[in-house]
């Protein structure tokens, strides 16, 4: 069977991927389960991903794991996958070192418990050498949240005489964010069949692909990374131009 990842062009790869990973529940629920039961095999998409990501050579990979909203679903719930991300931080510490991958993390982060933030600002440190990709999960985050805080921060440095109101630009948008390290993403997956994009970078997706599939999240293997990769790769990227003046390589 061929597969596609021997249409994707090596030379033509997206330096950002961005994923909504969505349908854990629904997944579960399909096969008579429990809503957890969804987000421990969630892990295991986490996993082929980010392997895939990485053997393909895209420098940077951001995964939606768990949003500012989320923390409203039952307490039972935000529990099992409070203490599901723990134990995934804790078992994939050597699995990033062994693929030389660097962990790194965005949103209100003070805010997990206090556990998993130690153990994640400890993966995160232990990761840091590391330089063949980048992962990023965004984790009680949300796009409003975060311009919020730029917004505040801004504020507060006009305020301090640190700059001037007339000195607020893009670019100097661009290094408030939470993702000031991070190029912005080329291509945004959701799973699971929504097509929206529920608080999720909304700067930085200004020019991003979308690519929407109906997989769930759990359901999600190297493949169907390489089959968004594909379709990527056979869109039109214009920036706002017109196709003729697109200087054809
Ligand atoms: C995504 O799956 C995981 C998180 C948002 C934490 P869901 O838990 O949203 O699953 P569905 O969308 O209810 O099926
Ligand atoms: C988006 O999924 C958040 C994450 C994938 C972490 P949700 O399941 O929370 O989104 P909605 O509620 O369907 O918009
Ligand atoms: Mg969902």
């Amino acid at each position: 069977m061929t597969s596609y990842k021997d249409k994707i062009d090596p030379e033509r790869l997206p330096q950002h991927v961005a994923i909504i990973m969505d349908g854990n529940g629904r997944w579960a629920k399909q096969h008579g389960k429990h809503r957890v039961f969804g987000h421990k095999n969630g892990v295991v998409s986490v996993r082929e991903a980010a392997e895939a990501a990485a053997e393909l050579g895209i420098p940077y990979l951001t995964l939606y794991a768990f949003s500012t909203e989320n923390w409203s679903r039952p307490k039972t719930e935000v529990n099992a996958l409070m203490r599901l991300l723990l134990q995934t931080i804790k078992d994939e510490v050597a699995t990033m070192n062994k693929n030389n991958i660097r962990l790194n993390a965005i949103g209100d982060l003070q805010s997990l418990p206090q556990r998993n933030y130690m153990h994640l600002m400890k993966a995160i440190e232990q990761t840091s050498s590391n330089n063949r990709m980048t992962l990023t999960l965004a984790l009680s985050y949300s796009s409003r949240w975060e311009l919020t805080m730029v917004a505040r921060r801004i504020a507060e440095d006009v305020v301090a005489g640190r700059c001037t109101p007339e000195e607020i630009n893009q670019e100097c948008m661009g290094k408030y964010l939470t993702t000031s390290s991070l190029p912005d993403p080329e291509l945004l997956i959701r799973t699971s069949g929504e097509f929206r994009v529920s608080n999720f970078m909304l700067w930085q997706i200004a020019y991003a692909e979308l690519y929407f599939t109906n997989k769930f999240w759990p359901e999600f293997r190297r493949e169907d990374l390489y089959k968004a990769l594909v379709d990527f790769q056979c869109r039109e990227r214009r920036f706002g131009k017109t196709s003729e003046q697109l200087i054809k390589k």
